[in-house]
C-alpha cells in the first residue's frame, strides 16, 4: 500500500529524485565558487578578449593565445585606443607577462607599472629586449621539445608573454640605422612567425600601412588584421590581404570622423566591421592601478612602481 503524503513536506523523494537533488546542489555551490574566483582573479589571457562591438550591435570577443594581431591606418584612426583594450586585458590577466613597447611613450606608458618590460623611445633598448624575447622563445621550444609536446598549455606554469608593439614604424624606419632597423624587423618577423606555439602573443600598431613597412611576407603570419581608416585601398589591402579591396572591403571607406571603426580579419573569415571599445585617460589610470596590485599580490613587484611611473608619463 502507497505510503499517505504529507501536505506540506510534499512527497517522500524517491530514490532517484534524492541524489539528484544533492546534484543540483552541488553543481549551485561549483558555479557560485567558480563566480566568486573569476570575480577576485580576474580575466585570464586564455579566455577571449573584449575588443568592442560590430556592426549588429553584439560584443566581439577574440582569443589571442596563440595568435598575433596587426593594427594599421591613418595616424588618429583609433588604433592606440584598440590598443588599449589588449593591454588592460592582459594587464589583468595575472597569467599572462606583459611586455610594452611604445615609439611614442604615452600611449601605453601608463601601463608601464603593469609591464615586466617597458622599451619607450629606444631603438638599442627595443633590439635588446627582442634578443631577450627571442632567447626566452628558443628555451621554451628546447623545453617543450624534449616533453615531446608541442605547444604550451594553461596548466603548465609557463605564461604567455603578451608583446605589445605601438607605433612599429618609429623602430622600423624611422630611428637609428638602416642596419639597426632591419635588425629589429628581423627579430619582429621571428616572433611573430614562431612565438605563437610558445606563448609569444605579438600585438603589433603602425600608421604607415605601406609595404616598406608591413611587407606582404610578414603581415601575411599574423592571423588577425584590424584595418582602421586608410586613405587608399591600396594601403587597406596592404593591412588585411590583397584582393579585400575589390570585394567591398576596404578601410577607406571609414569616414574620418568615424573614429575607432575598422575592419577586422580574423583568420579564414571575412573582414568584419568594429568599433573599438574606447577606455578614457581616467579609466585607464583605474585598470592600470588595479592591475599593478593585482599584479604584485601574485608575483611580488612586476612593473616598475606606479607613483613613478604617472610622474613618467
Ligand atoms: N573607439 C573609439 N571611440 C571613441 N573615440 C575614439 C576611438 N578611437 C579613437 N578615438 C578618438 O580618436 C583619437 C585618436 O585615436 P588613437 O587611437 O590615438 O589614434 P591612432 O593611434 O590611430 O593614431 C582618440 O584620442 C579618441 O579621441
Ligand atoms: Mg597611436
Amino acid at each position: 500500500m502507497p505510503l499517505p503524503v504529507d501536505p506540506i513536506a510534499g512527497p517522500k523523494p524517491g530514490r532517484l529524485v534524492r541524489p539528484l537533488l544533492v546534484l543540483a546542489r552541488w553543481a549551485d555551490e561549483y558555479a557560485a565558487r567558480r563566480r566568486e574566483r573569476r570575480a577576485t582573479a580576474g580575466p585570464s589571457i586564455w579566455e577571449p578578449i573584449h575588443l568592442g562591438v560590430g556592426e549588429d550591435g553584439r560584443p566581439l570577443r577574440l582569443p589571442l593565445i596563440y595568435r598575433n594581431m596587426l593594427l594599421a591606418g591613418e595616424p588618429g584612426a583609433g588604433k592606440s585606443v584598440g590598443l588599449n583594450n589588449i593591454v588592460a586585458h592582459a594587464a589583468l590577466s595575472t597569467d599572462c607577462r606583459l611586455w610594452l613597447f611604445d615609439g611614442k611613450i604615452v600611449e601605453l606608458g601608463l601601463w608601464r607599472s603593469c609591464a615586466e618590460r617597458f622599451v619607450a623611445n629606444s631603438l638599442d633598448d627595443a633590439i635588446q629586449a627582442l634578443l631577450d624575447l627571442q632567447s626566452e622563445m628558443d628555451s621554451r621550444y628546447a623545453v617543450l621539445d624534449d616533453e615531446r609536446r608541442r605547444k604550451i598549455a594553461p596548466d603548465d606554469g609557463v605564461s604567455p608573454i603578451v608583446v605589445v608593439l605601438d607605433e612599429l614604424a618609429y623602430f622600423a624606419a624611422t630611428v637609428g640605422t638602416k642596419r639597426e632597423q632591419e635588425s629589429f624587423s628581423v627579430l619582429v618577423r621571428d616572433l611573430v612567425a614562431r612565438g605563437r606555439a610558445a606563448g609569444i602573443i605579438v600585438v603589433a600598431a603602425t600608421q604607415r600601412p605601406s609595404a616598406d613597412i608591413i611587407p606582404t611576407s610578414l603581415r601575411d603570419l599574423f592571423g588577425y588584421r584590424w584595418a582602421f581608416r586608410c586613405t587608399t585601398d591600396t594601403s587597406s589591402d596592404i593591412v588585411l590581404g590583397h584582393g579585400w579591396a575589390g570585394r567591398g572591403y576596404t578601410a577607406a571607406s571609414v569616414a574620418p570622423e568615424a573614429k575607432g571603426i575598422g575592419f577586422l580579419l580574423a583568420e579564414g573569415g571575412i573582414p568584419r566591421r568594429v568599433k573599438a571599445a574606447y577606455l578614457s585617460d581616467d579609466e585607464v589610470y583605474a585598470l592600470a592601478d588595479r592591475a599593478t596590485l593585482h599584479r604584485r599580490a601574485h608575483h611580488g613587484t612586476d612593473g616598475q612602481d606606479v607613483d613613478d611611473a604617472r610622474s613618467r608619463s
